[in-house]
């Protein structure tokens, strides 16, 4: 089950009255009419995704479970986040002990800690390495990957090395891809029409997913029947159209803030890759709204108040779970020493019910629009299910705006910057120009 809830955010006259300006969007998104035409494979690559390769990787998750005690996954932004979504929701809380393998994600920040206290880690264990690049010449993976294989010939020599390492990455541009191909390591496409935050359903996400020892089938069924929703609901029935005019009448009333609040902190790396897909998408010609998230009652705590009361910028999305795997009933005390008799036979999933319920009614009087997101389970289908309704509704909803889903021009400024100062050959005059700006 998959519901979206508007009610409480927008009237179904305003979403009327921008039906057509949304139908527009919609058919520019699926005729491939509009800007960045030409990073739309997304769309329908749960249904036309390469066969073969998906059985290549189903062998290689098994060859990793096999030999591998972690799985080291190295990438940044659209080349991590899917992946480290799914497994965070999916994952339990506590090692149980039954992990097939653990993955362990890299090269997702330069962090001289992290990347000296994984290698430290990884000394004792048994490990293969997953590079994820499209580009195949980002530095922070690039980096994790320099440090992470040496370990890797240093434990193994090179030879056994090369066949612990599974690259992701364009199928012939690319520092990664030339190196894969002199090495021989095995390699997975990132195909050149999908983009980093639209990779989830490529090799990109579904080999960590699959080596984990998570049901990848599934996944792929929850993002068909998402897709034929999407492409065929008509407008006040389609969750992925609802979303994405909600979205377009709040920006319209000065509602620049958008924040994903869920109370399972299981999901809160969906809401990371959720901040990435829209804040890279939507971000740009200094439009959009800022995508911001929190983890409900653990925030209320920290963020309530502005939320209740601080400036009135924002709106909320409420990712709601409808049943909960566990649950546990409290019990009355003799005593009543804690004043918690008043709760006994209430469950645990009744408490943080009715917790969501007053804070939306609260958040509400307080002038915070709400809409919900409702899925019945966090299993592999309801994942598969939720993630291709973002992007799908992303894309309308990009369109309604007025910009291009699928570029990041932005991002380089940083980059180049980055280069300059690190003396990257090519970057001397911007170098020059920066450490005059620094005082040097
Ligand atoms: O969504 C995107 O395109 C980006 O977030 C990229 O995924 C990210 O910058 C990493 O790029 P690459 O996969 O080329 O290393």
């Amino acid at each position: 089950m998959f519901k979206y809830n508007y009610q409480k955010a927008v009237s179904r006259e305003e979403l009327q009255k921008i039906q057509s300006d949304v139908q527009k969007a919609y058919l520019t998104l699926i005729t491939k009419q509009g800007a960045g035409n030409d990073f739309l494979g997304w769309l329908k690559w749960p249904f036309e995704y390469d066969k073969e390769e998906y059985t290549r990787i189903k062998a290689a998750a098994k060859k990793i479970q096999s030999d591998s005690e972690c799985l080291v996954v190295i990438g940044i932004g659209g080349s991590y986040l899917g992946a480290k979504a799914v497994l965070s929701a999916l994952s339990s809380y506590f090692d149980k002990g039954n992990k097939k393998v653990e993955i362990i994600f890299a090269g997702c920040n330069l962090s001289a800690n992290y990347q000296y206290e994984l290698l430290e880690y990884l000394r004792n264990k048994e490990f293969s390495i997953n590079v994820i690049s499209k580009s195949g010449t980002t530095t922070e993976p690039a980096i994790a990957f320099n440090f992470l294989k040496n370990l890797l010939i240093e434990k193994y020599g090179e030879a056994e090395a090369n066949q612990r390492i599974y690259a992701t990455t364009d199928k012939a541009r690319g520092a990664l891809k030339g190196e894969a191909n002199q090495k021989g390591y095995q390699t997975f496409v990132i195909p050149d029409d999908i983009g980093g935050r639209y990779s989830v359903f490529t090799a990109v996400g579904l080999l960590p997913i699959a080596a984990a020892g998570y049901d990848i089938d599934e996944l792929m069924q929850g993002a068909r029947d998402s897709s034929l929703a999407a492409y065929s609901k008509p407008y006040l029935d389609n969750p992925a159209l609802l979303y994405a005019a909600t979205r377009k009448v709040l920006l319209d009333k000065q509602k620049n803030v958008e924040i994903l609040v869920t109370y399972e902190p299981k999901l809160s790396f969906i809401s990371e890759w959720w901040k990435q897909l829209f804040g890279e998408s939507e971000g740009k010609d200094q439009k959009g709204i800022f995508p911001a998230s929190l983890v409900y009652s653990t925030d209320l705590h920290s963020m309530g108040q502005f939320v209740q009361e601080g400036a009135r910028i924002m709106s909320e999305t409420v990712l709601k779970v409808s049943s909960s795997e566990y649950d546990l009933m409290l019990k009355a005390t003799k005593e009543n020493a804690d004043g918690l008799n008043y709760l006994a036979g209430k469950t645990l999933t009744y408490v943080c019910e009715q917790a969501t319920e007053g804070t939306i009614l609260a958040h509400l009087d307080g002038g915070v629009p709400n809409a919900e997101i409702e899925i019945s389970k966090i299993d592999e289908y309801h994942l598969g299910y939720l993630l291709y309704f973002f992007m799908f509704s992303c894309g309308v909803y990009c369109y309604l705006l007025g910009v291009n889903p699928f570029n990041q021009p932005g991002v380089e400024s940083y980059k180049k910057n980055m280069f300059a100062l690190l003396g990257k050959p090519g970057y001397e005059e911007l170098q020059k120009e920066l450490l005059a700006r620094k005082g040097n």
